[in-house]
């Protein structure tokens, strides 16, 4: 079974998130793709009382405390309590924008699996890394940063998204992709048979190909799961 996931990142209130849904109708999708929608925090509640059924909704981004003095931020367990099931962890934004290290990303698995979250645990290398031949040792260490944690999970998806295709429209060809994973593969061992989604300018005329490459579950999309039409037609094409 396929993954197709939207991380609509900071776009969508409640009121947008409730149009969305009552245009994405995947009526016909059946049991051959796993849909997620990562709507912003505030806009959760309304999401999964709005989504479909079988549409899962996940959490963009949690602190690793359950409740405290941290004023801005959202727990695992609130999350988990808004209607999210799954949380974005380490997304390249999250790494490259807001400076989150490895530490970090690996105490937000573990907050999210004390909630009884699902993580996805972003993992990717930038332009000047890919460059300098550094592909296999970022992907390495970003996966064994989380692999303690990740160890324990009753279940996990990795998404690997190279940082420079990220809102770019600038894809990996479908070989960059298969060869990435199969370095992420490699590097969670016997964790290996969890589920590992491409990321990265993924639109409904790139999705069918990525999500044929080997090694390739599913796809994290960025700006095409806005669209219901556009979202819906690389959900088809899983
Ligand atoms: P994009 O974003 O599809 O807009 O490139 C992907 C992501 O950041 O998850």
């Amino acid at each position: 079974m396929k993954v197709v996931a939207g991380n609509w990142k900071m776009h969508m209130g409640p009121d947008e998130a409730s149009a969305f849904f009552s245009r994405f109708t995947p009526d016909a999708l059946g049991d051959s793709v796993r849909v997620v929608v990562f709507p912003p925090a505030v806009s959760l509640r309304t999401a999964r009382a709005a989504a479909p059924k079988g549409v899962e909704i996940g959490v963009q981004n949690i602190h690793p405390e359950p409740s405290g003095a941290f004023t801005g931020e959202t727990s695992a367990e609130m999350a988990r309590s808004a209607g999210a099931s799954l949380v974005l962890v380490g997304h390249s934004e999250r790494r490259h924008v807001f400076g989150e290290t490895d530490e970090e990303t690996a105490g937000k698995v573990r907050a999210g699996l004390r909630a009884g979250l699902i993580p996805v645990v972003c993992v990717g290398e930038t332009l000047d890394q890919r460059r300098a031949g550094k592909l296999e040792t970022v992907l390495r260490r970003q996966v064994e940063a989380v692999r303690a944690p990740l160890g324990d999970a009753p279940s996990f998806m990795i998404a690997y998204e190279p940082v420079w295709a990220i809102g770019t429209g600038e894809t990996a060809t479908p070989e960059d992709a298969a060869e990435a994973h199969a370095l992420v593969r490699e590097a969670l061992g016997d964790l290996g048979g969890a589920p590992i989604l491409y990321g990265g300018s993924v639109k409904p005329g790139n999705a069918g190909e990525l999500m044929a490459s080997p090694g390739v579950d599913g796809v994290l999309v960025g700006g095409a799961s806005l669209d219901p039409e556009s979202f819906l037609r690389i959900a088809e094409a899983a």
